[in-house]
Protein backbone atom coordinates (compact mmCIF):
# COMPACT_ATOMS: atom_id res chain seq x y z
CA UNK A 1 0.00 0.00 0.00
CA UNK A 2 1.55 3.46 -0.75
CA UNK A 3 1.66 5.84 2.17
CA UNK A 4 -1.80 8.98 1.20
CA UNK A 5 0.36 11.75 0.16
CA UNK A 6 -1.72 13.40 3.28
CA UNK A 7 -0.14 11.16 5.66
CA UNK A 8 3.09 11.71 4.00
CA UNK A 9 2.57 15.44 4.62
CA UNK A 10 1.90 14.74 8.26
CA UNK A 11 5.31 12.69 8.98
CA UNK A 12 7.34 15.19 7.59
CA UNK A 13 5.48 17.51 9.74
CA UNK A 14 6.72 15.73 13.10
CA UNK A 15 10.00 14.94 11.46
CA UNK A 16 10.06 18.90 10.79
CA UNK A 17 9.07 19.78 14.14
CA UNK A 18 11.21 17.87 16.21
CA UNK A 19 14.06 19.54 13.93
CA UNK A 20 12.45 22.95 14.42
CA UNK A 21 12.64 22.19 18.00
CA UNK A 22 16.26 21.11 17.69
CA UNK A 23 16.95 24.10 16.42
CA UNK A 24 15.10 26.72 18.69
CA UNK A 25 16.34 25.10 21.54
CA UNK A 26 19.53 27.16 21.34
CA UNK A 27 18.22 30.62 19.38
CA UNK A 28 21.04 32.68 20.17
CA UNK A 29 23.66 30.15 18.25
CA UNK A 30 22.97 31.87 14.73
CA UNK A 31 23.06 35.22 16.21
CA UNK A 32 26.41 34.60 17.93
CA UNK A 33 27.69 33.37 14.72
CA UNK A 34 26.60 35.83 12.62
CA UNK A 35 28.11 38.47 15.30
CA UNK A 36 31.55 36.88 15.24
CA UNK A 37 32.19 36.98 11.22
CA UNK A 38 30.06 40.00 10.73
CA UNK A 39 30.54 42.86 13.19
CA UNK A 40 30.21 45.77 11.24
CA UNK A 41 26.83 45.85 9.72
CA UNK A 42 24.77 42.61 10.05
CA UNK A 43 22.42 43.79 7.31
CA UNK A 44 25.15 44.48 4.49
CA UNK A 45 25.29 41.86 1.42
CA UNK A 46 28.19 39.76 1.46
CA UNK A 47 28.16 39.11 5.14
CA UNK A 48 26.95 36.36 6.66
CA UNK A 49 24.88 37.87 9.46
CA UNK A 50 21.19 36.47 10.43
CA UNK A 51 20.35 40.06 12.14
CA UNK A 52 16.66 40.71 13.23
CA UNK A 53 13.81 41.43 10.28
CA UNK A 54 13.22 45.49 10.83
CA UNK A 55 9.53 46.46 11.20
CA UNK A 56 7.51 49.92 9.85
CA UNK A 57 3.78 50.37 9.88
CA UNK A 58 2.11 49.75 6.62
CA UNK A 59 -1.09 51.39 7.25
CA UNK A 60 -3.99 51.06 9.46
CA UNK A 61 -7.52 49.00 8.48
CA UNK A 62 -10.94 50.87 8.28
CA UNK A 63 -11.72 50.09 11.82
CA UNK A 64 -8.16 51.68 12.77
CA UNK A 65 -6.51 48.26 13.72
CA UNK A 66 -2.57 48.89 12.86
CA UNK A 67 -0.56 47.04 10.04
CA UNK A 68 2.55 46.18 10.30
CA UNK A 69 5.64 45.57 7.51
CA UNK A 70 8.37 43.10 8.60
CA UNK A 71 11.39 42.74 5.77
CA UNK A 72 13.92 39.94 6.09
CA UNK A 73 17.35 40.41 5.00
CA UNK A 74 19.77 37.39 3.61
CA UNK A 75 23.27 37.80 3.91
CA UNK A 76 23.49 38.27 -0.07
CA UNK A 77 20.96 41.04 0.41
CA UNK A 78 17.62 39.61 -0.80
CA UNK A 79 15.00 41.13 0.47
CA UNK A 80 11.34 39.73 1.57
CA UNK A 81 8.45 42.18 3.03
CA UNK A 82 5.68 40.22 4.74
CA UNK A 83 2.65 42.13 5.93
CA UNK A 84 0.57 41.60 9.12
CA UNK A 85 -2.83 41.84 6.98
CA UNK A 86 -3.32 38.68 5.31
CA UNK A 87 0.34 37.20 6.09
CA UNK A 88 0.71 39.48 2.54
CA UNK A 89 4.38 38.79 1.05
CA UNK A 90 4.42 42.68 -0.38
CA UNK A 91 7.85 42.61 -2.05
CA UNK A 92 10.37 40.25 -2.48
CA UNK A 93 13.75 41.66 -3.73
CA UNK A 94 16.01 38.95 -5.72
CA UNK A 95 19.49 39.74 -8.04
CA UNK A 96 19.34 39.30 -11.86
CA UNK A 97 22.32 37.95 -13.79
CA UNK A 98 24.17 41.13 -13.09
CA UNK A 99 23.42 41.48 -9.71
CA UNK A 100 20.68 43.94 -9.84
CA UNK A 101 18.29 43.79 -7.20
CA UNK A 102 14.88 44.19 -7.68
CA UNK A 103 11.06 42.73 -6.86
CA UNK A 104 9.53 40.36 -8.39
CA UNK A 105 6.44 40.20 -6.58
CA UNK A 106 2.85 41.87 -7.70
CA UNK A 107 1.53 44.31 -4.87
CA UNK A 108 1.47 47.58 -3.51
CA UNK A 109 3.61 50.25 -1.31
CA UNK A 110 1.25 50.29 1.42
CA UNK A 111 -1.95 48.55 3.02
CA UNK A 112 -4.54 51.37 1.30
CA UNK A 113 -3.50 49.28 -1.96
CA UNK A 114 -4.94 45.68 -0.26
CA UNK A 115 -7.98 47.70 1.49
CA UNK A 116 -8.94 49.33 -1.47
CA UNK A 117 -12.38 48.80 -3.06
CA UNK A 118 -11.31 48.37 -6.77
CA UNK A 119 -8.51 45.26 -5.15
CA UNK A 120 -11.87 43.96 -3.31
CA UNK A 121 -13.68 44.10 -6.10
CA UNK A 122 -11.31 41.81 -8.34
CA UNK A 123 -9.68 40.10 -5.48
CA UNK A 124 -6.63 38.75 -7.13
CA UNK A 125 -5.45 37.50 -3.55
CA UNK A 126 -2.15 39.15 -4.27
CA UNK A 127 0.81 37.54 -1.90
CA UNK A 128 -1.62 37.06 0.76
CA UNK A 129 -2.03 33.34 2.81
CA UNK A 130 -5.09 31.39 1.90
CA UNK A 131 -7.35 29.54 3.89
CA UNK A 132 -8.57 27.74 5.47
CA UNK A 133 -9.16 26.49 2.52
CA UNK A 134 -7.04 26.65 -0.84
CA UNK A 135 -8.91 26.78 -4.23
CA UNK A 136 -12.42 25.96 -4.51
CA UNK A 137 -15.45 23.43 -2.74
CA UNK A 138 -17.95 23.01 -5.05
CA UNK A 139 -21.35 24.96 -3.94
CA UNK A 140 -19.15 25.19 -0.24
CA UNK A 141 -20.54 22.24 0.88
CA UNK A 142 -18.82 18.56 2.37
CA UNK A 143 -19.98 16.26 4.79
CA UNK A 144 -17.53 14.72 7.66
CA UNK A 145 -18.64 12.05 9.73
CA UNK A 146 -22.37 12.48 8.29
CA UNK A 147 -22.58 16.06 9.10
CA UNK A 148 -23.21 18.42 6.33
CA UNK A 149 -20.96 21.85 6.43
CA UNK A 150 -21.58 25.14 4.33
CA UNK A 151 -18.92 27.41 3.77
CA UNK A 152 -19.11 30.61 2.33
CA UNK A 153 -19.55 31.39 -0.72
CA UNK A 154 -18.01 33.95 -3.37
CA UNK A 155 -16.48 32.69 -6.65
CA UNK A 156 -19.69 31.45 -8.67
CA UNK A 157 -21.70 29.93 -6.23
CA UNK A 158 -18.78 27.92 -5.08
CA UNK A 159 -16.03 28.48 -2.41
CA UNK A 160 -13.06 30.01 -3.17
CA UNK A 161 -9.97 30.54 -0.99
CA UNK A 162 -11.72 29.91 2.27
CA UNK A 163 -14.87 31.96 1.68
CA UNK A 164 -16.29 35.43 1.65
CA UNK A 165 -13.37 36.88 4.47
CA UNK A 166 -10.36 34.22 4.08
CA UNK A 167 -7.07 33.99 5.92
CA UNK A 168 -6.28 37.05 3.27
CA UNK A 169 -8.22 39.13 4.92
CA UNK A 170 -6.92 38.46 8.91
CA UNK A 171 -4.77 40.24 11.01
CA UNK A 172 -1.96 38.02 12.09
CA UNK A 173 -0.10 38.10 15.06
CA UNK A 174 3.36 38.10 13.81
CA UNK A 175 7.07 37.56 15.42
CA UNK A 176 10.32 38.37 14.13
CA UNK A 177 13.05 36.28 15.09
CA UNK A 178 16.18 34.21 13.99
CA UNK A 179 17.23 30.52 12.86
CA UNK A 180 19.84 28.50 11.89
CA UNK A 181 18.99 29.33 8.20
CA UNK A 182 18.34 32.91 8.21
CA UNK A 183 15.80 35.77 8.86
CA UNK A 184 12.30 34.53 10.24
CA UNK A 185 8.51 36.10 10.70
CA UNK A 186 6.46 33.67 12.94
CA UNK A 187 2.59 34.49 11.98
CA UNK A 188 -0.31 33.19 14.30
CA UNK A 189 -3.77 32.93 13.98
CA UNK A 190 -6.58 31.60 15.19
CA UNK A 191 -9.72 30.50 13.10
CA UNK A 192 -12.17 30.13 15.57
CA UNK A 193 -15.24 27.17 15.10
CA UNK A 194 -17.84 28.41 12.74
CA UNK A 195 -15.96 30.72 10.68
CA UNK A 196 -16.98 31.07 7.45
CA UNK A 197 -18.85 27.92 8.15
CA UNK A 198 -16.05 25.91 9.14
CA UNK A 199 -15.88 23.37 11.27
CA UNK A 200 -13.74 23.59 14.99
CA UNK A 201 -10.92 25.86 16.30
CA UNK A 202 -7.93 26.09 14.03
CA UNK A 203 -4.82 27.30 15.22
CA UNK A 204 -2.44 28.00 12.30
CA UNK A 205 1.24 29.07 12.34
CA UNK A 206 2.56 30.17 9.52
CA UNK A 207 7.04 30.76 9.21
CA UNK A 208 8.93 32.49 6.61
CA UNK A 209 12.22 32.25 6.65
CA UNK A 210 14.17 33.98 4.00
CA UNK A 211 17.51 31.28 3.64
CA UNK A 212 21.25 31.86 2.90
CA UNK A 213 21.04 29.77 -0.02
CA UNK A 214 18.18 32.50 -1.19
CA UNK A 215 15.02 30.77 -0.66
CA UNK A 216 12.04 31.93 0.89
CA UNK A 217 11.03 29.44 2.72
CA UNK A 218 6.91 28.94 4.04
CA UNK A 219 6.27 26.71 6.78
CA UNK A 220 2.52 25.71 7.48
CA UNK A 221 1.53 24.34 10.58
CA UNK A 222 -2.25 23.79 11.94
CA UNK A 223 -4.01 22.13 14.38
CA UNK A 224 -7.89 21.87 14.90
CA UNK A 225 -10.30 20.35 18.09
CA UNK A 226 -13.06 18.97 15.18
CA UNK A 227 -12.27 17.45 12.40
CA UNK A 228 -12.09 20.36 8.86
CA UNK A 229 -11.02 20.81 5.73
CA UNK A 230 -7.33 22.59 5.78
CA UNK A 231 -5.59 23.26 2.34
CA UNK A 232 -3.31 26.72 3.02
CA UNK A 233 -0.95 28.20 0.70
CA UNK A 234 0.18 31.72 -0.49
CA UNK A 235 -0.94 33.23 -3.71
CA UNK A 236 1.82 35.05 -4.44
CA UNK A 237 2.12 36.61 -8.15
CA UNK A 238 5.72 36.51 -10.11
CA UNK A 239 7.23 38.48 -12.64
CA UNK A 240 11.04 37.80 -12.62
CA UNK A 241 11.30 41.17 -14.97
CA UNK A 242 8.67 42.91 -13.28
CA UNK A 243 9.78 46.44 -14.41
CA UNK A 244 11.13 45.45 -17.98
CA UNK A 245 7.93 43.20 -19.14
CA UNK A 246 4.42 43.56 -18.41
CA UNK A 247 3.86 40.51 -18.93
CA UNK A 248 4.80 36.86 -18.12
CA UNK A 249 4.36 35.05 -21.26
CA UNK A 250 8.02 34.62 -22.55
CA UNK A 251 8.98 33.24 -18.75
CA UNK A 252 9.75 29.45 -19.61
CA UNK A 253 7.61 26.76 -17.07
CA UNK A 254 9.01 23.28 -16.14
CA UNK A 255 6.10 21.64 -13.92
CA UNK A 256 7.09 18.01 -13.32
CA UNK A 257 3.50 16.63 -13.57
CA UNK A 258 2.37 13.68 -16.22
CA UNK A 259 -1.35 14.48 -15.30
CA UNK A 260 -3.55 17.50 -14.41
CA UNK A 261 -7.19 17.86 -12.40
CA UNK A 262 -9.57 18.58 -15.50
CA UNK A 263 -12.37 20.83 -14.31
CA UNK A 264 -15.74 22.36 -15.26
CA UNK A 265 -16.46 25.96 -16.67
CA UNK A 266 -16.18 26.86 -13.30
CA UNK A 267 -13.46 25.52 -12.29
CA UNK A 268 -14.51 22.57 -10.28
CA UNK A 269 -12.64 19.33 -10.94
CA UNK A 270 -14.64 16.22 -12.69
CA UNK A 271 -12.25 14.12 -10.59
CA UNK A 272 -10.53 13.29 -14.00
CA UNK A 273 -6.64 12.69 -13.94
CA UNK A 274 -5.55 13.60 -17.36
CA UNK A 275 -2.53 12.98 -19.30
CA UNK A 276 -0.81 15.89 -20.11
CA UNK A 277 1.16 14.31 -23.05
CA UNK A 278 0.42 15.97 -26.50
CA UNK A 279 -1.84 18.68 -24.29
CA UNK A 280 -0.98 22.81 -23.89
CA UNK A 281 -0.44 21.38 -20.19
CA UNK A 282 2.39 19.46 -20.99
CA UNK A 283 5.27 21.10 -18.86
CA UNK A 284 7.15 18.22 -18.37
CA UNK A 285 9.59 19.79 -20.55
CA UNK A 286 10.38 23.97 -20.07
CA UNK A 287 7.77 25.84 -22.14
CA UNK A 288 7.41 29.69 -22.48
CA UNK A 289 3.98 30.77 -20.71
CA UNK A 290 2.87 32.64 -23.92
CA UNK A 291 3.86 29.31 -26.03
CA UNK A 292 0.54 27.44 -25.99
CA UNK A 293 -1.53 29.49 -23.66
CA UNK A 294 -3.99 30.78 -26.94
CA UNK A 295 -5.22 27.15 -26.66
CA UNK A 296 -6.22 27.39 -23.03
CA UNK A 297 -9.23 29.24 -23.26
CA UNK A 298 -8.83 31.93 -20.26
CA UNK A 299 -4.99 31.17 -19.89
CA UNK A 300 -3.77 28.58 -17.75
CA UNK A 301 -6.02 28.19 -14.03
CA UNK A 302 -5.31 24.64 -13.42
CA UNK A 303 -4.12 21.81 -10.87
CA UNK A 304 -1.44 20.19 -11.62
CA UNK A 305 -1.10 16.36 -10.08
CA UNK A 306 3.09 16.61 -9.36
CA UNK A 307 4.59 13.16 -9.98
CA UNK A 308 5.83 13.08 -6.67
CA UNK A 309 4.27 13.30 -3.77
CA UNK A 310 6.08 12.86 -0.72
CA UNK A 311 8.87 14.50 0.63
CA UNK A 312 10.61 17.55 -0.90
CA UNK A 313 10.18 17.57 -4.64
CA UNK A 314 9.88 19.81 -7.51
CA UNK A 315 6.47 21.73 -8.14
CA UNK A 316 7.75 24.02 -10.76
CA UNK A 317 10.80 25.74 -12.61
CA UNK A 318 10.88 29.25 -13.98
CA UNK A 319 13.59 30.79 -16.38
CA UNK A 320 13.18 34.38 -17.70
CA UNK A 321 15.29 34.87 -20.68
CA UNK A 322 15.81 38.77 -20.61
CA UNK A 323 16.95 39.23 -16.58
CA UNK A 324 18.63 35.41 -16.29
CA UNK A 325 16.51 34.99 -12.92
CA UNK A 326 15.07 31.27 -11.80
CA UNK A 327 12.83 30.43 -9.88
CA UNK A 328 12.55 26.74 -8.17
CA UNK A 329 9.60 25.68 -6.13
CA UNK A 330 9.84 23.25 -4.29
CA UNK A 331 6.92 21.20 -1.63
CA UNK A 332 5.98 18.55 0.06
CA UNK A 333 2.24 19.13 -1.77
CA UNK A 334 0.66 16.43 -4.70
CA UNK A 335 -0.63 19.09 -6.41
CA UNK A 336 -0.03 23.07 -7.79
CA UNK A 337 -2.11 25.22 -9.05
CA UNK A 338 -0.67 27.06 -11.93
CA UNK A 339 -2.13 30.39 -12.70
CA UNK A 340 -1.15 33.47 -15.26
CA UNK A 341 -3.22 36.01 -13.78
CA UNK A 342 -5.89 35.78 -16.38
CA UNK A 343 -8.57 37.93 -13.96
CA UNK A 344 -5.87 41.26 -13.92
CA UNK A 345 -7.73 43.40 -16.26
CA UNK A 346 -5.45 46.52 -16.16
CA UNK A 347 -8.03 48.13 -12.92
CA UNK A 348 -5.46 47.61 -10.19
CA UNK A 349 -2.36 49.83 -10.24
CA UNK A 350 0.53 48.40 -7.93
CA UNK A 351 4.29 49.49 -6.69
CA UNK A 352 5.97 52.04 -8.98
CA UNK A 353 2.69 52.45 -10.68
CA UNK A 354 3.06 50.18 -12.62
CA UNK A 355 -0.53 48.80 -14.04
CA UNK A 356 -1.46 45.15 -13.71
CA UNK A 357 -2.77 43.86 -16.88
CA UNK A 358 -3.94 40.34 -17.94
CA UNK A 359 -1.25 37.82 -17.60
CA UNK A 360 0.84 40.15 -15.60
CA UNK A 361 2.29 37.29 -12.96
CA UNK A 362 1.92 34.04 -12.47
CA UNK A 363 1.09 32.41 -9.46
CA UNK A 364 2.49 28.74 -8.29
CA UNK A 365 0.22 27.68 -5.38
CA UNK A 366 1.38 24.64 -4.07
CA UNK A 367 -1.83 22.69 -2.50
CA UNK A 368 -3.91 20.07 -2.27
CA UNK A 369 -6.42 19.43 -5.36
CA UNK A 370 -9.09 21.71 -5.63
CA UNK A 371 -12.73 20.25 -4.26
CA UNK A 372 -10.74 17.44 -2.31
CA UNK A 373 -13.66 17.21 0.86
CA UNK A 374 -15.86 16.08 -2.35
CA UNK A 375 -13.43 13.94 -4.32
CA UNK A 376 -12.99 10.46 -2.78
CA UNK A 377 -10.27 9.47 -5.09
CA UNK A 378 -7.56 12.63 -4.22
CA UNK A 379 -5.82 12.89 -1.68
CA UNK A 380 -7.44 13.83 2.05
CA UNK A 381 -7.50 17.31 3.53
CA UNK A 382 -9.03 16.23 6.31
CA UNK A 383 -7.37 17.33 9.68
CA UNK A 384 -8.33 15.65 12.53
CA UNK A 385 -8.25 16.62 16.92
CA UNK A 386 -4.84 14.88 17.60
CA UNK A 387 -3.43 15.25 14.37
CA UNK A 388 -0.86 17.83 13.03
CA UNK A 389 -0.90 19.72 9.80
CA UNK A 390 2.39 20.55 8.44
CA UNK A 391 3.21 21.51 4.89
CA UNK A 392 6.56 23.34 3.54
CA UNK A 393 7.04 25.19 -0.03
CA UNK A 394 10.16 26.74 -0.66
CA UNK A 395 11.04 29.38 -3.29
CA UNK A 396 14.57 29.64 -4.50
CA UNK A 397 15.94 31.90 -6.81
CA UNK A 398 18.86 32.22 -8.80
CA UNK A 399 20.43 32.96 -12.23
CA UNK A 400 21.39 31.19 -15.50
CA UNK A 401 23.76 33.72 -16.84
C1 LIG B 1 -6.73 31.23 -7.93
C2 LIG B 1 -7.87 30.73 -8.72
C3 LIG B 1 -8.16 31.65 -9.85
C4 LIG B 1 -8.43 33.05 -9.33
C5 LIG B 1 -7.28 33.50 -8.50
C6 LIG B 1 -7.56 34.85 -7.89
O1 LIG B 1 -5.56 31.12 -8.61
O2 LIG B 1 -7.65 29.43 -9.21
O3 LIG B 1 -9.27 31.19 -10.56
O4 LIG B 1 -9.59 33.06 -8.55
O5 LIG B 1 -7.00 32.56 -7.50
O6 LIG B 1 -7.96 35.79 -8.84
Amino acid sequence: MPISPRLGVLAAGFSSALLLAACSSNPTTSQETATTTAPADPAAPGTSASAMPTSASFGKTADGTEIQLFTLTNKNGLKASISTYGGTLTSLLVPDKDGKMSDVILGFDKAEGYLSPEFRKSNPYFGALIGRYGNRIAKGKFTIDGKEYQVGLNNNGNSLHGGTVGFNQKIWTAKPGTSADGETLTLTYLSKDGEEGYPGNLTVTVVYTLTADNALKIDYTATTDKATPVNLTNHAYFNLALGQSKDVLAHQVTIPADRYTVVDANLIPTGELKPVKGTPFDFTTPHAIGERIAQVPGGYDHNWALNQTTGQHSAATVYEPTTGRTLEVTTDEPGVQFYTGNFLDGSLKGKDGVVYGKHAGFCLETQHFPDSPNQPKFPSTILKPGQTYHTTTSYTFGVRK
